[in-house]
């Protein structure tokens, strides 16, 4: 017996009605609800970007095409989702300010909170992806996916590397498997999370790397396979809320080096910066021309935050500097420009060192 045979029906009648079952699911468009639903909310950068010739790799111009056109360059999304378009920006991304920041999150939250948007993509420059992801990650407030991507590769590029990381991050953003795991990266058939992902290289399409804390996973023929967990809280369990923010403290970073001197740390809070992030060398070091402008500084009121240009390992806490005696902060794992945006958003939330410093050993 037929094991597609209908009760009581002949084989032929059966095979009939189930024909027209399946031609009706098409037809009717019902396969689309059983897809997800994912915005895309374009902001600019070299996925966007045109160059003169198909070998140009560099020299090109970010942020030229719109949302559609890069919707329209990989018809194979509509095989993972339902995705619809947002100009949300059209800049290049070094260009990103606080003011973006917030702007985009609002819209992000605004959307998630929408019952018909399961997943969100933005697509982003390069240069300051992980700033804008580590930002999304500690502010919006959903579990549903969001995932950033760009590309190395203008659009124009032989083998442009935007439309494959656009379909990915489509796939995951739209798969359960992301829900709950924080703002995402999907570059180079990787997944990384926001917190821990940095670019590391200027030009290559495998420059986003979590070198040593480890990837969340990798995404293979449209679908996301994750390894990981994140230690840190993130998304809807922090205590960070934008919905009625229209300004973010003003926090520099001052880059430590050989020979270094405490011009660039006066001129920062001499434009009234309300915190410094300290981008020292080895494990935040302090040099002996730069630390008495320092505890000046925490005397008037700025917060200081020790972190390290070196890229890896643990900020420690009374290492390099007795943070307790001097009142500073220790950036843990947080690269300066990370650690930047958490003192941002602590700043919304207290001016308790102690309280700082727990943050800092949170997200
Ligand atoms: N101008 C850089 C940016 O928009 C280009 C880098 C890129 O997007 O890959 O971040």
């Amino acid at each position: 017996m037929s094991k597609l045979r209908i009760a009581n029906l002949s084989p032929h009648l059966s095979h009939f009605f189930l024909a027209l079952a399946a031609l009706l699911f098409v037809l009717t468009g019902a396969h689309a609800q059983t897809r997800p639903n994912v915005m895309i909310l374009a902001t600019g950068g070299t996925i966007a970007g045109t160059g003169a010739t198909s070998t140009t790799t560099v020299g090109y111009t970010a942020a030229k095409i719109g949302v559609d056109q890069l919707i329209a360059a990989v018809p194979e999304l509509a095989k993972v989702a339902n995705v619809k378009g947002e100009q949300v920006f059209q800049i290049a991304s070094e260009s990103m300010t606080n003011e973006h920041w917030l702007t985009l999150g609002k819209r992000v939250n605004a959307l998630l909170a929408q019952s018909d948007v399961d997943g969100i993509v933005i697509t982003h420059g390069t240069d300051t992806t992980e700033e804008t992801a580590y930002f999304l990650n500690l502010v919006v407030k959903s579990r549903k996916p969001v995932v950033l991507v760009g590309a190395m590769r203008p659009s124009t590029a032989l083998s442009a590397d935007g439309p494959i990381n656009l379909y990915n991050a489509v796939a995951i953003a739209g798969s359960r498997d992301a829900v709950g795991k924080g703002v995402l990266v999907a570059f180079n058939d990787q997944i990384h999370f926001a917190r821990d992902v940095s670019k590391t290289n200027t030009s290559t399409p495998d420059a986003f790397k979590t070198p040593e804390l480890g990837l969340a996973g990798y995404i293979q023929g449209g679908k996301p396979f994750f390894y990981r967990t994140t230690a840190r809280k993130h998304t809807v369990d922090t205590e960070f809320d934008i919905a009625n923010l229209n300004a973010l403290p003003q926090v520099d970073i001052v880059y430590g080096y050989a020979n270094m001197s405490p011009v660039a740390l006066d001129a920062f809070i001499a434009a009234g910066a309300k915190g410094i992030i300290h981008a020292g060398v080895g494990n935040g070091s302090l040099a002996a021309r730069v630390k008495p402008a320092l505890i000046a500084a925490r005397k008037k009121g700025t917060f200081i935050v020790r972190a390290s240009r070196v890229g890896q390992g643990i900020l420690a806490r009374n290492g390099e500097a007795n943070d307790d005696e001097l009142d500073f902060v220790a950036a843990d794992t947080l690269n300066p420009q990370k650690a930047r945006i958490l003192l941002m958003l602590a700043l919304t939330k207290t001016n308790n060192t102690a309280e700082i410093q727990r943050m800092f050993y949170t997200y």
